[in-house]
């Protein structure tokens, strides 16, 4: 992790300023905004950032902007983890924990959400947890602060 830092960062990818609204029979119906509101009130000690685009480059941009500024990072790209090798050279180029994750059970979904192009190069992996996906990772990255 990066020693300089000591906040982690939260990245959505595309759509998932949705959640809430969206296929709420896949994803639920909280929005991300109330549930991160919700998850710092339980972690009051930890500095979390979030942050959301729908674009790649950006996304890009953020990975390795996380680079120096974050601690560790946990990512769900959504759409793009199936499709971005952009993506996953930026998650491969940055040396701080990434724990990768998706809030469905994208093995139980759709073909072409069978591949995702990031997970060899993430820490750890999350799928089918809900957003309690996302604590569970903040939970492992807060125990593993190496
Ligand atoms: C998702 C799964 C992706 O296949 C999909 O494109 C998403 C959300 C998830 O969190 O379950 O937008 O990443």
């Amino acid at each position: 992790m990066n020693k300089s830092s000591d906040t982690i960062w939260i990245i959505n990818g595309p759509n998932l300023n949705l959640l809430g609204s969206r296929q709420t029979d896949i994803y639920g119906d909280q929005s991300f905004e109330q549930f991160f509101e919700e998850l710092k009130g339980k972690y009051p000690n930890q500095n979390l950032a979030y942050f959301q685009s729908n674009l790649e480059g950006e996304l890009v941009d953020l990975i390795q902007k996380a680079r120096k500024e974050a601690k560790a990072v946990i990512l769900n790209a959504a759409a793009y983890s199936h499709t971005s090798i952009a993506i996953a050279d930026a998650v491969a180029a940055i040396d701080i924990s990434v724990v990768g994750i998706h809030i469905s059970n994208i093995y139980q979904r759709e073909e072409e959400r069978h591949t995702d192009l990031l997970a060899k190069y993430c820490k750890a992996f999350l799928f089918g947890f809900g957003l309690k996906g996302y604590e569970l990772a903040l939970n492992y990255l807060v125990e593993n602060d190496d």
